[in-house]
């Protein structure tokens, strides 16, 4: 009988919890997301709760009207790396985008974290959504969204062949005959394609994990088939159950015709929550966290998702205005999302930036309402696992202490890490070489 199905759990590290404005919370720490002391603490948290992994998301442009913790922020796989000695069975992924990065580097790189923390590291694959990106990178423009994925495709081709440059036993080190290494387990790569010509080999050994773990932030068309093909995890973002399966089983599907098997990914919703005594402390947790968002900061914010559209220039309580084509080539998931949203439930702008800046969390209430919450999109297959964003600062701990031991009783979640690798605790097997597997 095969060992039944286990959750699976991620944190972000935040520089707020709750919204764009919570770094003005009383129990925040106003500058978390410059600070390694507030990083180390939620990873060891983390790791208190047995936790798969911390997930760091990035950016690669700000402006004035940029989310406040993101002006002034550690680069992801520099934290990690520092995280990496001070923690011994949390997974680190990191995100990097194949937009504005090389292969080579890349996986010389995210190789060199999975050396560093004997085999944790993780990788969430973006393809950038902020068009000014380009201005930061010498570009004069911002690849278009299907350009963007095709450049990841071959991109992740590459990274996955440069990983592969040395078998797990190439490096024989013997001092007596002074042979370094096996000449038979060496492969170089010698990649020619429409937007890579990478000779390689890496100059980095096989890592502990065999390779990295591959995410992938992306749910349009596109990104849900470059995850099918290349990905261990998905890292999303769904509304109500329904969506959220509708995802699930669609990824799935598309995960067989590419002859993988269905648990060969794992399904990640990203998902606020807040834990409190009772339904009164739960909304007094959740109005406190919401009344520090301002009607501009919640439209900076609304924007940013639309190429930093201004939109001050709208009457607040109109219906939401008609944008066209804007924010298709930026996050396109989730503008779709929103202009869906606004168009069935009739919001006016006020409402569509107040909700999307100070949303209502998916999961509030008591820790068993919590879990039960949780233990439905998990066994009715709208997830596989979740990246728990706390809906206000009070969360995480509270999720750590008091939900955790709830799934675990209920044998939903493990109580303790399998083995020491990001791959070992998310049940993932080790890929073969790709050279040798020939
Ligand atoms: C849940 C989720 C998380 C994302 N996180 C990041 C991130 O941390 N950094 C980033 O540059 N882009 C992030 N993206 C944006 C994607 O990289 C992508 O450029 C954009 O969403 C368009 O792709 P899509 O339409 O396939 O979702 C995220 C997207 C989603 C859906």
């Amino acid at each position: 009988m095969s060992a039944p199905r286990q959750l699976r759990l991620g944190t972000m590290l935040h520089g707020a919890a709750g919204n764009m404005s919570a770094w003005r919370h009383p129990a925040v720490t106003a500058d978390a997301s410059i600070n390694f002391e507030f990083a180390k603490a939620t990873a060891l948290k983390a790791e208190e709760g047995k936790f798969d992994f911390l997930f760091v998301a990035d950016g690669l442009y700000i402006n004035e009207k940029s989310i406040p913790h993101f002006l002034n922020r550690f680069e992801p796989l520099t934290v990690l790396s520092a995280l990496a000695s001070v923690t011994r069975n949390l997974g680190l992924v990191g995100t990097l985008s194949t937009s504005y990065s090389e292969p080579f580097t890349a996986a010389r790189q995210f190789a060199s974290l999975d050396h560093l923390s004997g085999g944790r590291a993780g990788w969430n694959v973006v393809t950038s959504p902020l068009e000014g990106s380009a201005k930061n990178f010498s570009r004069t423009q911002h690849p278009e969204h299907a350009l963007r994925y095709r450049i990841a495709d071959e991109y992740l081709e590459v990274v996955k062949g440069l990983w592969d440059s040395w078998e797990q036993d190439a490096f024989v080190r013997d001092k007596a005959s002074g042979r370094f290494f096996d000449p038979q387990k060496l492969h170089t790569l010698n990649h020619h394609g429409d937007f890579f010509q990478v000779a390689g080999p890496l100059n980095i050994g096989r890592t502990p994990q065999g390779r990295p773990i591959i995410f992938l932030a992306g749910a349009s068309d596109d990104g849900k088939k470059l995850a099918a093909r290349h990905a261990d995890a998905i890292f999303t973002h769904h509304n109500t159950l329904a969506d959220a399966q509708a995802f699930y089983r669609d990824v799935k599907q598309q995960l067989e015709q590419h002859g993988r098997r269905v648990d060969e990914l794992h399904i990640f919703q990203g998902v606020s929550v807040i834990v409190g005594r009772d339904a009164q402390e739960v909304e007094q947790q959740y109005q406190n966290t919401a009344a520090l968002v301002s009607v501009p900061d919640a439209l900076n914010y609304l924007g940013r998702y639309f190429e930093h559209h201004d939109f001050s220039q709208y009457p607040l309580d109109d219906p939401f205005p008609e944008l066209g084509e804007l924010g298709q080539n930026s996050f396109r998931s989730t503008t779709d999302a929103i202009k869906r949203q606004a168009r069935e439930r009739g919001l006016t702008l006020r409402q569509v930036a107040l909700e999307a800046a100070s949303p209502r969390p998916r999961f509030a209430g008591t820790p068993e309402q919590v879990a039960d919450g949780l233990q439905q999109w998990f066994t009715e297959y709208g997830a596989d696992g979740f990246i728990i964003q706390g809906g206000t600062p009070e969360t995480f701990p509270r999720f750590v202490d008091q939900v955790v031991p709830i799934l675990q009783a209920r044998g939903l979640f493990r109580r303790d890490y399998p083995g020491s690798t990001l791959r070992a605790s998310l049940g993932l097997a080790e890929p073969a070489n790709q050279f040798t597997a020939r």
